[in-house]
């Protein structure tokens, strides 16, 4: 379960930093989830799309890699949309979903027992940045963690490192790993996934301050920021912030925090790999890179690891 007061705490901290910053697992309350599903779907946003296309042009490879009758465990499984196509060719002994987002982990993993009614599923609500118990009494066969969507990019390299020595030690030697990363582009294309034309990344983003005032009875005006995402170069990230169009200061609570005109709170990192830069890292976690799945436009990759 996510601790009640940990939001409040994180959201006091990170308002308390010199580069004001939250932590972006905050994005996926109800709204967030609807918002974030609203993304996949639009035109600029390509890695719903090519990784959708790449799971279903290698799908019989990808089963192959990971074998028939295994458990498979999900992290930050959303709509488990991608799960879907894994399921129907995998047919899994169990299929275990874990979010932080309760709402669409419900609504999720209800479908799935629809859809798979011969289908061992369990829904974990839970936080994959804190050390966190998964039940395995119906774990049976081989283990795979699948990690879609490059959910791995909102990390930082080091997060990412010690999320995969925690998966290592979850699927145990011969376990596997099925990951999907996005790939390092064009500027331009990066550019316009994270500043979409109809604005609803920009509304993704801005819920993280409105769900800030209906839960921890802040006071954002949201109108007074705007969304701004730019592509870190040096770093091979999009940088997501909130900038403060005005001098102003906001409470939370009983702290009160001001703001500069031009000052930013960072929202979100997401990571761009190489396919060598990805496995070195995979590899430093005691992972061996055995398989990398492209889609067509070579926008995105899936990584097939095997537990070293
Ligand atoms: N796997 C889906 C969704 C990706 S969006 C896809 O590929 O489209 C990222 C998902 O991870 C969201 O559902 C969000 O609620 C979840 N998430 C983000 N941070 C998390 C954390 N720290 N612990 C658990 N779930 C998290
Ligand atoms: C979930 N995650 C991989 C998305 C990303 O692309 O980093 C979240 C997102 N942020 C803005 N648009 C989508």
């Amino acid at each position: 379960m996510v601790p009640a007061n940990s939001f409040r705490e994180d959201v006091i901290a990170g308002l308390s930093l010199p580069q004001k910053a939250l932590p972006p697992k905050y994005f996926y309350d109800a709204q967030g989830s609807r918002l974030f599903e609203a993304i996949c779907r639009l035109k600029e946003y390509y890695p719903t799309r090519s990784e959708l296309a790449l799971t279903r042009g290698h799908i019989s490879e990808i089963a192959r890699f990971a074998r028939k009758n295994s458990t498979l465990i999900e992290y930050g499984s959303g709509e488990s949309m991608k799960s879907r196509l894994l399921i129907q060719a995998l047919r899994p002994s169990a299929y275990i979903a874990v979010d932080i987002s309760a709402d669409a982990l419900r609504h999720a993993t209800a479908k799935l027992r629809r859809l798979f009614p011969w289908l061992d599923v369990l829904a974990v609500h839970g936080d994959f940045s804190r050390p966190l118990k998964i039940p395995m009494t119906q774990a049976r066969g081989r283990r795979v963690v699948y990690f879609p969507g490059s959910t791995i990019g909102n990390l930082t390299p080091e997060e990412a490192h010690a999320f995969l020595r925690m998966t290592r030690g979850q699927v145990g030697p011969g376990g596997a790993m099925l990951v999907g990363v996005d790939l390092k582009k064009d500027a331009n294309v990066l550019h316009a996934a994270y500043n979409d034309a109809k604005g609803v990344t920009a509304a993704f983003n801005l819920n993280l301050l409105a769900r800030i005032n209906r839960e921890l009875g802040g006071d954002f005006r949201l109108r007074r920021f705007r969304h701004y995402a730019l592509y870190n170069v040096a770093l091979g990230r999009i940088e997501m912030h909130l900038v403060s169009l005005v001098p102003q200061s906001v409470n939370v609570g009983n702290y009160r925090f001001a703001f500069d005109a031009g000052e930013s709170i960072h929202t979100e990192n997401s990571y761009k790999y190489s396919i060598a830069g990805f496995r070195a890292l995979a590899r430093s976690a005691g992972f061996r890179g055995e398989k990398v799945w492209l889609d067509p436009q070579g926008l995105f990759s899936l990584h097939g690891l095997v537990a070293a």
